[in-house]
């Protein structure tokens, strides 16, 4: 087996291909001056099998294309048995049709990538895990949760669920070190985008360590929003598999009382405590 490290790996690749001892071939790759992307796969690959890294962070539409590129590209090579390594699967929260009309995102991204030669892929917590059957092969879902849970010294903590979504990968964090969990149901305006907190439970927050556990910071409203209410708690700590974060929308987390940050590499940022997410990678392959 051959490992190919794409155009958006985060590093990841590299340490995958140490860890396993395998050869890392690297993607080469340019942008034309009109915005398309160029790519080339530049050794003869002999190997049968390709574990192909690739993660979709921003530019999402860019490195989904240039994945698409690479699998049709490989397979037209000669390649049988294609394996993408996913760490961030971008388009996953647009698993429904939530308005009448809408693209069922994720089903079009899994199927095309299915359609091109992926035969099995591996993602590191997708939105749902119910929407990874719109892919046709195999599929390998990390749970991160477990793995995050140990990396942290935490003290008697209270786990947190922003939303319904949250609660598995809350109950998945808390079960790994005897954490109670509680849910906080929350509404989004699927027109306006706009968060709200329907209900949160009766709790006494008071010099507890509140950690809240979600797939996903993007704009950081739904931590933020879920933070203000946890009043007389003595930290909240955000822990999230996969940041999107901005200076903005840190300092928004921030000021609404989270002290700490924590996500893992899928994504590149310099807000918050990074994690690297490889060696649980390595682990399950
Ligand atoms: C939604 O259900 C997700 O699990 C996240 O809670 C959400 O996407 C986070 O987005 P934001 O940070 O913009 O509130």
């Amino acid at each position: 087996m051959i490992i190919v490290g794409g155009t958006a790996t985060n590093g990841i690749d590299e340490n995958i291909a140490k860890a396993i001892q395998l050869k890392l071939v690297k993607v080469e790759h340019r942008v034309f001056p009109d915005g398309e992307s160029y790519i080339r796969v530049p050794e003869f690959i002999y190997d049968k099998d390709v574990l192909i890294i690739q993660s979709l962070y921003p530019p999402q539409n860019k490195h989904l294309v240039e994945l698409e590129l690479l699998l049709d590209t490989l397979v037209e090579l000669g390649i049988q048995n294609i394996t993408a390594v996913i760490p961030y699967l971008a388009y996953s929260r647009q698993n429904k049709r939530f308005r009448e009309g809408e693209a069922i995102s994720i089903k079009t991204v899994l199927k095309l990538m299915y359609a091109l030669g992926a035969k099995s892929i591996v993602v590191v917590e997708p939105h749902s895990y119910d929407e990874m059957t719109f892919f046709g092969g195999t599929v390998k879902i990390i749970d991160p949760f477990p793995y995050l849970a140990e990396q942290l010294s935490l003290n008697d903590p209270l786990v947190v669920a922003p939303d319904r979504g949250a609660k598995s990968r809350a109950l998945r964090f808390a079960s790994k070190i005897g954490a109670e969990v509680i849910e906080v149901q929350k509404e989004r305006d699927r027109v306006t985008g706009e968060v709200k907190i329907t209900n949160i439970p009766q709790f006494d927050f008071k010099e507890r360590e509140v950690i809240i556990v979600d797939d996903i910071i993007s704009t950081g409203t739904t931590i933020a929003n879920v933070a203000k209410n946890m009043m007389g708690a003595k930290k909240v700590i955000a822990v999230a598999v996969h940041s999107l974060l901005n200076e903005v929308n840190y300092n928004k987390l921030l000021q609404s009382g989270i002290s700490e940050v924590i996500v893992t590499n899928t994504i590149p940022t310099v807000y918050g405590k990074v994690i690297d997410i490889s060696p649980l990678i390595v682990q399950q392959l």
